[in-house]
């Protein structure tokens, strides 16, 4: 049962995309399971840069089998256009593609609620306007329409009317704004339906097949835990969950079918959109991760809000999510720094916290608890065996795995796939 979970640990962009795009080349399979084209994988390869939104990071390799699951909301006009893409950039796709039948499936009203909703709602999430939220609202709703609804006229046209006649109202009568038209909407995703129509199928009994004949998986975290709906700091969080826990709802399998949950972070943090961020540092500090770190939004090109590592955070998220390893990226982002900070703690009213509170609205208020470690002021861009690093870079590491307790299995020292550093082989 070789197979492995790649969570997100921190607010999502923790570099998922280049370890499953370097773990992919030895797996059989990659599947995604929950979010939606709310993410993006930043992936290089041969040198040129993809960004992956619904298409899990393995699909750049032809023999690796791609699942998209049941926990994912589709937007399929966004999914064809990634096939398409990559087809052009004569990528394989076909019978290397899954799509669960479950899956939720994102429709115009659904961005247009996301949308109207950050406009007009006091206290914005800073949502990526994908229509992500109303689309797993619609699903627990039991108003969702999912993939194997599109492959069937009459049950689409029936579905799709009752959605309207509530989500319609709800934007006409709260928000002021014109419904999109039933007919608008019927043709165009029959029409998605036809073209994907070969890629559906029942994932989760693909997946477990894929298990019982000891295949090689990888689950695909999308975003990360600090986003999660029931972890993360609610309400700013997307509204999925990326926990480990996400894994078998968003696939269908039983958590006994996990063998190994990898975290991955970033050797500092950031965050894009709104919500709390305990160790964001507004000065040239963090302005200068942003510059050196590259650090945009893949999806919505904002700039990200950066800050040192919250190791009371991460930690936080190792534990629910039951992570046994972590995998340290973008190493080489602090090469120049003095003095580099990590938060061990928060400091709320004279109290001190070592555990990550549920009321979030304490967070703006606490002082983080720094301990300063000297930087290593030399390049580590590329290094690729552990021995090579500067004393003062591993003693960093040292730090973080000491302090979230858990032994550090992978560190990343660059964008491409090979400028890393493999501790430990992550297949059991
Ligand atoms: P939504 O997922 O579009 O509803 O956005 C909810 C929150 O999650 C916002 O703060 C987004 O910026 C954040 N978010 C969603 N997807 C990602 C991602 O892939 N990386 C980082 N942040 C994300």
């Amino acid at each position: 049962m070789p197979n492995v979970g790649i969570i997100g640990t921190q607010w999502g962009d923790e570099g998922k995309g280049k370890i499953i795009h370097l773990l992919a080349q030895e797996a059989d399979f990659v599947c995604r399971y929950q979010g939606g084209d709310n993410a993006g994988h930043t992936v290089i390869s041969e040198e040129k840069k993809y960004v992956l939104h619904l298409l899990p990071s393995g699909i750049l390799y032809p023999g690796v089998k791609c699942v998209i699951g049941n926990g994912v909301v589709i937007n399929p006009y966004a999914l064809l256009e990634e096939i398409r893409l990559l087809k052009e950039a004569n990528f394989k796709i076909g019978d290397n593609l899954f799509i669960s039948d479950r899956a939720m499936v994102i429709f115009p009203y659904h961005r247009m609620l996301d949308e109207a909703k950050e406009q007009k709602k006091k206290g914005k999430i800073g949502t990526t306007k994908r229509g992500i939220g109303p689309c797993y609202m619609d699903k627990v709703d039991r108003l969702g329409i999912r993939m194997c609804d599109l492959l069937d006229q009459d049950i689409l046209a029936k579905k799709l009317k009752d959605v309207l006649f509530i989500r319609g109202a709800i934007l006409k009568e709260i928000f002021g704004m014109e419904p999109p038209k039933y007919k608008e909407i019927i043709d165009d995703y029959l029409e998605y339906g036809k073209q994907l129509k070969c890629f559906v199928t029942d994932t989760a009994l693909l997946v477990n097949q894929a298990i019982d004949e000891d295949k090689k998986i990888l689950f695909e975290g999308a975003q990360g835990v600090l986003l999660d709906v029931d972890f993360g700091t609610y309400p700013y969080v997307t509204s999925s969950n990326p926990v480990a826990g996400g894994i078998c709802t968003g696939l269908g399998i039983g958590p006994n079918k996990i063998q190994n949950i990898i975290g991955v972070a970033k050797a500092y943090t950031t965050r894009v959109g709104e919500g709390p961020f305990p160790t964001e540092l507004k000065d040239d500090i963090g302005a200068y991760l942003r510059k050196k770190g590259g650090e945009f939004g893949a999806t919505t090109a904002r700039p990200r809000r950066c800050g040192w590592f919250d190791a009371v955070a991460v930690r936080h998220s190792i534990l629910v999510s039951g992570i046994e390893s972590l995998t340290i990226t973008k190493l080489d982002v602090l090469d120049e720094l003095d003095k580099i900070r990590v938060c061990i703690g928060y400091k709320y009213q004279d109290k001190e916290i070592y555990n990550f509170p549920a009321q979030t609205t304490i967070l703006p208020e606490i002082e983080p608890i720094y301990k300063e470690l000297p930087g290593w002021k030399t390049s580590t861009q590329g290094i690729r065996n552990y021995a090579d690093l500067p004393a003062a870079a591993k003693d960093y590491l040292s730090f973080i795995s000491k302090i979230v307790g858990r032994p550090i299995s992978i560190i990343s020292t660059g964008a491409d796939r090979d400028e890393t550093i493999i501790i430990k082989g992550v297949w059991k």
